[in-house]
């Protein structure tokens, strides 16, 4: 049985493997739609989640499964002090597959330890959001065609940003890939991204703190949103809120083939004027995040086509 608590659970061939999947299951939902008849997915959210949760919820109902779970610690026996150990133990006579967002960074891995079905990772603390990776990567493998030699700007709160975190830690596997780092001093990766992912496996990149001045040089933009939850001071929050905010102006200055992602939700960081520009891509990224949520079940159920 495996689990899903990180990008790099999968190697990069399962990796692709499951992209190619998911890039297949997008141009022909219909056939997929019986696949995990009779398979349960329960979503063990202690966290606010819109895209994630109905995203696998849609994902399961999709290949015909079914669904169950809680969309806050307040409505589960969270509230009553019950741990995650316990939780993932009783839920494993429920369901054969389970997602979970936490607020405490290696709640899913401490789940996966006592649990007998497949868990995955939908989010834990600042840590890592490895079904976002999966998202991004498919939106960039449909989009682009591929996952090789492009600059990559990732923008915005850097340091808390667990969807950035994976991003990383995923897309450094392939080749020719480059990083602009563009943040507030205060909000730049942390240490561990920079020596152990970045800098270990000789990865070129550079920071900065003015998008304009980098926006030419970039194949994809990553914009994020400033993790209001994990300051841990209001005021720090309000100064740094609005720090970026993508418009028509900074958009007339990047390559006509860039793409801009976010994993949404967006706060202020992308003016709306954006959205029409036929490179803005955060909508259609979500959509992926259905796809590739479903080639993730088929694959750690071990269901194919042909069953
Ligand atoms: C992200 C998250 O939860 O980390 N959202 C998502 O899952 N699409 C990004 C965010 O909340 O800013």
């Amino acid at each position: 049985m495996r689990h899903l608590l990180s990008p790099l659970d999968f190697s990069v061939e399962e990796t692709n493997r499951l992209l190619i999947l998911a890039k297949d299951i997008s141009e022909n939902p219909k056939k997929y739609s019986k696949c995990c008849l009779g398979k349960k997915l329960a979503t063990l959210f202690y966290e606010p989640s819109t895209r994630t949760r109905l995203s696998f919820e849609a994902a399961m109902l999709n290949l015909g499964g079914s669904v169950l779970g809680f969309s806050s610690a307040d409505s589960s026996s969270a509230a009553k002090g019950e741990s995650v150990s316990d939780t993932i133990r009783v839920i494993s006579c429920y369901a054969d597959i389970c997602a979970m967002r936490h607020p405490k960074e290696g709640a899913p891995l401490v789940a996966s330890t006592k649990s007998s079905i497949p868990v995955i990772n939908a989010g834990d603390g600042g840590h890592q959001h490895p079904t976002q990776t999966l998202t991004d990567l498919l939106t960039i493998y449909c989009l682009k065609g591929h996952l090789e030699n492009m600059t990559i700007g990732l923008c915005g709160d850097l340091k808390f940003g667990r969807t950035v975190h994976s991003l990383i830690n995923s897309l450094v596997r392939y080749a020719g890939i480059k990083f602009v780092l563009i943040s507030p001093k205060e909000l730049c990766v942390p240490d561990y991204i920079r020596e152990d992912v970045l800098d270990k496996n000789n990865i070129p990149y550079k920071e900065v703190e003015k998008l304009e001045d980098v926006m030419g040089e970039l194949d994809i933009l990553y914009m994020t949103r400033v993790q209001k939850e994990r300051f841990f001071n209001e005021d720090d929050y309000l100064r740094m809120k609005d720090f970026y905010i993508l418009d028509k102006n900074k958009m007339s200055l990047a390559k006509d083939d860039m793409i801009v992602l976010h994993p949404l939700p967006r706060v202020n960081e992308i003016s709306v004027e954006v959205d029409d520009d036929p490179r803005a891509a955060y909508f259609k990224q979500a959509q992926y995040g259905v796809y590739v949520r479903m080639a993730l079940i088929m694959t750690l159920l071990e269901v194919t086509l042909d069953e």
